[in-house]
């Protein structure tokens, strides 16, 4: 067998492989740069960005869980125009493939306006909206819970943009499938599950909610299960592309997210852990498509179906 190609697609957007840094673990990918060249990776995402600068929850905001982490930071980001004055062009010193803008909001109005901020922004190729984070109060207004309330954001963006549009899901539902139609009815492009799992944690001493936010956000090995199961059922529901995400912490993990049916995947909490962990899952890939028989890692997706 020769050698594995590790190329994907996203809507029509070409990675050389399918390793996604997560939104909200690498930043706009600065101190990563520190570590390793970026260029080896397949895409990333960056920090969920609103209108407005964001200073996110007061502290405590992280606390940890057997296999993985709570967190609670709330949408913490420079906003949009900070963003495209001061981090796009340092993006583009650091890394020359294609950026994953995550898009944070607190109304409907709001996600339509980033997106068409970010349209004139070239290397941003793909727009992933956040309508999952747990750690945001937007006046009672949960998108991601909601399929008529996250078709409505779908559509404000799609409208926007020529830019492929991926709605970001929540787990914290029970019945994915059914948010995941009303995104693609309503024209996304593609979809990213799954954001964190609403969790919390007491500290015995104090008696009080570790998080000052009392509830948080559970990521990491722990959720791997979960949102593995999701992707599948989301496979099923819609013909959309999907980006796999929640406690990817290996090249195996990759390679079973695909099975059950991501076009690519991305890593988040891992990287808190070991932040080259990304760079090394690309370096294992190809070793782990030929123990898995993949000329072509692409052939892999959804291949746990048929
Ligand atoms: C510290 C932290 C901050 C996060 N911030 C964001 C964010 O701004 N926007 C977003 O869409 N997801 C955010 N997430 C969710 C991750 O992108 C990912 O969906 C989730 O953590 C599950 O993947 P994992 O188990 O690999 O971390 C954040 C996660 C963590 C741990």
């Amino acid at each position: 067998m020769g050698d594995v190609n590790l190329s994907v697609t996203l809507a029509g957007v070409a990675l050389k492989n399918p390793v996604i840094p997560a939104s909200g673990t690498f930043g706009y990918g600065r101190e990563y740069a520190a570590l390793y060249d970026l260029n080896i990776l397949g895409a990333f995402s960056w920090k969920g960005t609103t209108a407005q600068p964001c200073d996110g929850n007061p502290p405590p905001r992280i606390a940890e869980t057997p296999a993985g982490m709570l967190n609670a930071i709330g949408l913490q980001n420079p906003g949009i125009d900070a963003v495209i004055r001061e981090e796009v062009p340092n993006i583009a010193r650091i890394f020359q493939g294609p950026v994953i803008a995550n898009v944070g909001g607190f109304t409907v109005e709001e996600y339509a306006e980033n997106c068409r901020k970010l349209d004139a922004v070239e290397q941003c190729k793909i727009l992933e909206i956040n309508i999952s984070c747990p750690n945001v109060h937007a006046g009672g207004r949960n998108f991601g819970t909601d399929a008529k309330a996250a078709a409505e954001v779908t559509a404000a963006v799609r409208r926007v943009t020529r830019k492929p549009v991926f709605m970001k899901l929540t787990p914290n539902v029970s019945d994915i499938a059914e948010i995941a139609r009303a995104c693609a009815d309503a024209g996304a492009d593609g979809l990213c599950l799954i954001n964190t799992l609403l969790g919390m944690r007491i500290d015995l001493k104090t008696r009080r909610p570790v998080l000052a936010n009392r509830t948080g956000g559970l990521s990491g090995p722990t959720i791997f299960p979960v949102a593995l199961r999701m992707v599948w059922d989301v496979y099923e529901a819609v013909r959309l592309p999907i980006i796999g995400c929640g406690g990817v912490a290996s090249a195996e993990d990759v390679a079973e997210m695909m099975l059950a049916g991501a076009s690519a995947v991305e890593i988040g909490a891992a990287n808190l852990r070991d932040p080259y962990l990304c760079k090394r899952i690309v370096e294992e890939l190809p070793e782990v498509c030929k123990r898995l028989g993949a000329e072509r890692i692409a052939d892999m997706t959804g291949a746990a179906h048929e």
